[in-house]
């Protein structure tokens, strides 16, 4: 029978954030107005409001980020604005769940769309992580250390945080890992198996370290002798925008373009971030492209609307994403600019719509993970 502490029953009652329906006249603006008065609201709201804005947001929208970053800087930079009284994060839930983890006490988060979610994220929860946990913590007797990606929800960080872990980003998940090794024998790596493999390797710790639990196989679906001799447990859960790259893709690349870089995303598969000439967070291939040579030619594997956006602002470089086919992430572009200018006209008169509250209980343990990272670096 599992074993279940009160802190983790309490965790299960979060409930999922619903939209409201946005009034006809948002969507019947056009661009060109809802930019005007977009940037009216701005001027209005003045110091008091910070907009946030990760790479993959979309053109319309990065345009009016006061900051833009992945999600380990935006998380960072969104703890050190203590002067602006609402954060409105152009992102993804889990990345406004982490400001509001970060954020002091006057300070409201707001996310434009609720459901602007992330499917990595989505495929981790508090239920399935306890009954992994159990289930391992049991048939080991090697102290495992829980490290979350930031791509999760924050009962998770809370549980990270609870069980001695930390939260990772695609930019430091190296200097995590490092550390967890000084804490324990054993790591649980939720939720993404790729960025935890890729990392895992480049670390020196074979495959044949490794295991896979997967949440929806009995027990893991792998032999329990693998769970107690791997030094790395990885959570079966991928991006499905990053999955969408193939090592098929970088060789056609690399013949119709040669002399081309490949520059990918940890999130994808073993196999490609081997074939690609360098990897890295959303931040450190904005910081490849930026710091090549006029001429450079990049073939890019991370979300197209970065990509465009990078291809448009470096005219003197040649820059393509490797999937031919667009692989927008659909949550991201969830956050329009109909939703945008929504949150702040309520914010003029005086509403706070879509705020992020990360539930008391689960706060003090996520921020407690989220701080371990951050100290890390
Ligand atoms: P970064 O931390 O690299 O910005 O990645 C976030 C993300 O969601 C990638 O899919
Ligand atoms: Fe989540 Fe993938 Fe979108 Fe990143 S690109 S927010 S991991 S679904």
């Amino acid at each position: 029978m599992s074993v279940i502490s009160l802190g983790s029953l309490a965790r299960r009652a979060a409930a999922a954030p619903e939209q409201e329906p946005l009034p006809d006249s948002y969507f019947e603006a056009s661009p060109a107005e809802l930019a005007e008065r977009i940037g009216q609201a701005k001027e209005t709201l003045g110091s008091k409001l910070v907009v946030l804005g990760h790479h993959y947001q979309r053109d319309d929208i990065i345009r009016w980020a006061d900051f833009i970053g992945d999600s380990f800087k935006l998380a960072r930079y969104g703890a050190g604005r203590r002067d602006a009284d609402f954060i409105v994060f152009c992102g993804v839930h889990f990345m406004a769940e982490s400001a509001d983890i970060l954020a002091a006490e006057h300070q409201s988060v707001i996310l434009p769309n609720l459901t602007a979610g992330c499917s990595m994220a989505d495929m981790a929860n508090i239920h399935q992580v306890e009954e992994a946990w159990e289930h391992l913590t049991r048939a080991s007797n090697r102290r495992i250390v829980p490290v979350t990606y930031m791509n999760s929800a924050a009962n998770l960080k809370a549980f990270v945080g609870e069980h001695g872990g930390a939260v990772c980003t695609s930019s430091n998940a190296r200097t995590i890992l490092d550390w967890a090794f000084t804490q324990g024998e054993q790591v649980l790596f939720f939720p993404d198996q790729h960025l935890g493999r890729n990392t895992g390797l480049r670390m020196g710790i074979p495959l044949s370290e490794m295991a896979v639990w997967d949440p929806w196989a009995l027990g893991g679906g792998e032999d329990p002798d693998n769970y107690r001799r791997s030094r790395i447990l990885l959570w079966k859960g991928h991006c499905s925008v990053h999955a969408r790259f193939t090592v098929g893709q970088i060789e056609e690349a690399r013949r119709t373009h040669p002399g081309v870089r490949i520059v990918v995303h940890p999130e994808c598969e073993n196999a490609v971030v081997e074939a690609a000439d360098d990897y890295g967070s959303t931040e450190k291939i904005v910081a490849v492209v930026n710091a090549a040579r006029p001429g450079t030619t990049f073939g890019i594997g991370t979300e197209v609307n970065l990509v465009n956006r990078l291809a448009h602002e470096h005219p003197d470089k040649t820059i393509f994403c490797l999937d031919p086919v667009v692989c927008p992430c659909s949550t991201m572009y969830r956050i329009h600019p109909a939703y945008l200018l929504w949150v702040l006209d309520n914010l003029l008169d005086g509403r706070v719509k879509n705020r992020i509250i990360v539930p008391e209980r689960d706060k003090q343990w996520a921020r407690a993970a989220l701080d371990r990272m951050l100290a890390l670096g």
